[in-house]
């Protein structure tokens, strides 16, 4: 029997021809960022001093999920690098997820980590086991020792347990920690309100410039699928499958992410069902798996109580299925009986009110105003716009961790 594994496998992808610019964690090279000419060059802008070795703006950039940020700012970084090299100015750019590294000394060891050539300074990094003051030695040591200028992306910036790393490094030159070296911090969020948090030396420092991503609309997130389109092969992708899934994106949140995502899940059913084409249908189906998510995106390392206010409102949807929005203050009772469950104080109406606002900017919830009437005044109400049925599915797989 010869050729009998050729009837058992398939040796060839029928549908993808380069999945992975459809991954996740594909940066697009030149050309292939959308729609993002304004953000790009007024980035390049705020940190073009560094080019000619000079300290570049410390830089803050805010906007929902999936409009480009850290896309963005990897790619501006990265150009400078460039850029300087050619200026022959030493310059390198650490990227730091502070979901991830949430302390203050994780953070420094990721930066001095990644930027250090232990084989130039003979300096070592070790992954733990050091103090945070003498991470930042070696870190001022490391930067003097290699390079003219350096920036650091703190993505997720809102995710630090605290400020103390920012006052660090924007403050590093007028300290007198470092010497030759000139640093660069660009900061990214996507909590709007996240600046209101911070110490007031900290943000004249840190926000030099601020720059706000807008949303994507139908048309720029059809242009970013179709700068992907070749991750299919010729003929697979049915000409409807793009417009409707932007279409869809659009309308729901304007997430490049999400329209990535759908596409690629679509692809995948298109594989599974054995079909020949990826055909629009697919995309309502994808469509489900990108919402849960991105869902499950958006809430990675948010805080316990900021889950329990949203844990509040999907049980409140479950039960009152038809009616549209409730109170703050009938969320607050219920929000408090899931603390009591949960063993832990709960926060102040006032915290809780913050919380579903964070949610309201990240289009988790709508918020409404309504007037009573002469006797009640006027109220807020609340709603979920993600799905509840999600919403309680991601946060009870959450549960313990
Ligand atoms: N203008 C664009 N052109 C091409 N691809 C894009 C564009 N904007 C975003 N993307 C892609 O969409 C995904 C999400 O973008 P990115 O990670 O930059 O979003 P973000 O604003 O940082 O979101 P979050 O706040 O969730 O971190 C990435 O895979 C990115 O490559
Ligand atoms: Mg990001």
């Amino acid at each position: 029997m010869p050729n009998a594994s050729d009837d058992l496998f398939t040796r060839e992808d029928p549908i993808f021809a380069n999945k992975e610019l459809l991954e996740i964690n594909h940066l697009p090279g030149e050309g292939r960022i959308v729609g993002r000419d304004d953000e790009i060059s007024n980035l390049a802008t705020a940190v073009n001093p560094a080019i000619f070795g000079q300290s570049p703006s410390n830089v803050l950039i805010y906007g929902k999920t999936g409009t480009g940020k850290s896309l963005c700012a990897k790619y501006v970084s990265q150009r400078l690098v460039e850029t300087a090299s050619e200026e022959a100015v030493k310059a390198t750019f650490a990227y730091v997820d502070c979901a991830q590294d949430t302390t203050e000394t994780q953070a420094v060891q990721t930066i001095a980590d990644s930027v250090n050539r232990s084989e130039v300074t003979g300096i070592k990094v070790p992954d733990k086991g050091l103090s945070t003051s003498t991470y930042y030695k070696r870190l001022w040591r490391i930067l003097d020792a290699q390079y003219d200028v350096v920036l650091i992306i703190l993505d997720e910036i809102d995710k630090l347990s605290d400020d103390d790393i920012l006052m660090q490094l924007s403050r590093a030159g007028e300290a007198g920690k470092i010497d030759q070296c000139k640093l660069g911090v660009i900061g990214i969020s996507n909590k709007i309100q996240y600046k209101d948090r911070m110490d007031e030396r900290v943000k004249s420092s840190l926000c030099e410039r601020e720059f706000v991503f807008p949303p994507y609309d139908a048309n720029q997130l059809r242009d970013i699928m179709d700068a992907r389109s070749d991750a299919f092969r010729d003929g697979v992708l049915d000409p409807s499958t793009i417009p409707r899934a932007a279409a869809l994106a659009a309308r729901e949140h304007g997430d490049a992410r999400k329209a990535i995502d759908i596409l690629r899940y679509a692809g995948e059913i298109a594989q599974s069902t054995a079909a020949s084409t990826v055909r629009e249908e697919f995309v309502t189906q994808a469509r489900q798996r990108a919402e849960t998510d991105r869902f499950r995106e958006l809430i990675r390392g948010s805080t316990p109580h900021s889950r329990y206010v949203l844990q509040a409102l999907a049980m409140l949807s479950l039960s009152n299925e038809r009616q549209d929005g409730f109170r703050t203050s009938r969320v607050y009772e219920v929000y408090e009986n899931i603390c009591t469950g949960q063993g832990s104080d709960s926060l102040s109406l006032r915290r809780v009110r913050d919380l579903l606002k964070e949610h309201a900017f990240l289009d988790i919830i709508e918020q409404s105003k309504h007037s009573g009437g002469s006797a009640e005044g006027s109220y807020t109400k609340h709603q979920l716009l993600e799905d509840p049925q999600v919403v309680r599915d991601v946060l009870s797989e959450e549960v313990g961790t």
